[in-house]
């Protein structure tokens, strides 16, 4: 599909990953809504031309919704969506404290895959109203795994089954989809440097480099930002889940 000319949605599109993603699309000519937290879209600074941010937790339907149609109303010709919101907290099955809070189970599950579920499901239907390009093509939606959804760490069991159903839903989404000429590709990043790994000491950050086969450093946004362009752009990418990784197969810690 042509990037430039079309609407682009942006989950967590301000930060690391989205951010980038946001910004290369834009540099291709897309007019991108960038969805984030409202904390954190208040907190974003000078945003690249052609990038707007609006606040929209990925998990609630009435704000996904809103956002989506305030594209619609800008008479915004919406092509792609990436889905890029997470959050990984990190705990045990059995931890020093005891079992594993319910409840943050829950929350990483609702914003890891539910929030993705939502975002596809709605920004698929306001893909699906636009005309086909010549290819019988209207779009695609491009969501975020991890390699944790196949080799999860200690302390990453929440994270590891929202991911591994982010995975998990790429193929059935895409055969569902593909009625509408809807594509559904799904990235599965190794460790990119970004503010979710900030919080980690440089100790730990050089440690986390040196795992990696190679090359043997964190990946950079902006590689991902480009696979996302490229996976745009290339019409018989569909139902996959595509390591980005640098050959890492993540160890238990
Ligand atoms: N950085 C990595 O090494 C890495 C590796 C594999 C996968 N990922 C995945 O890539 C995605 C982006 O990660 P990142 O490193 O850019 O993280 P980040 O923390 O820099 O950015 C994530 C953004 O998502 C937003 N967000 C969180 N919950 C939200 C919600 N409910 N609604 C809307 N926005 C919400 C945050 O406010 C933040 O701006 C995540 O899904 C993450 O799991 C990251």
């Amino acid at each position: 599909m042509d990037i430039a000319g079309s609407a682009a949605l942006v989950t967590g599109a301000a930060s690391g990953l989205g951010a980038a993603t946001a910004e290369a699309l834009a540099a291709r000519g897309a007019t991108v809504y960038g969805l984030d937290l409202e904390k954190a879209v208040a907190a974003a600074g000078d945003l690249p031309e052609g990038v707007r941010l609006i606040a929209a937790d990925v998990t609630d339907e009435e704000q996904v919704r809103a956002a989506l149609a305030e594209a619609d109303a800008d008479g915004a010709e919406l092509r792609l969506a990436v889905n890029c919101a997470g959050i990984a907290p990190s705990a045990r099955v059995l931890g020093r404290k005891g079992p594993h809070d319910l409840d943050l189970f829950r929350a990483v599950v609702d914003v890891n895959l539910i929030g993705t579920f939502n975002v596809m499901r709605l920004a698929a239907e306001a893909i699906a109203r636009h005309e086909p390009d010549a290819h019988g093509q209207r779009g695609l939606v491009v969501n975020t795994a991890s390699i944790a959804a196949f080799e999860g760490q200690v302390g990453q069991i929440a994270y590891a089954a929202s991911k591994a159903g982010v995975a998990g839903m790429t193929i059935t989404a895409a055969r569902d989809l593909a009625q509408y000429g809807i594509r559904v590709v799904t990235v599965a990043p190794g460790i990119v440097d970004t503010p979710m790994m900030a919080g980690f000491s440089e100790e730990i950050r050089a440690g986390l480099a040196a795992s990696v086969t190679f090359p043997q450093r964190l990946a950079r946004p902006e590689e991902y930002a480009r696979l996302i362009t490229m996976v745009a752009e290339h019409d018989y990418l569909n139902g996959e889940t595509i390591r980005m990784d640098g050959a890492l197969r993540m160890a238990a810690r």
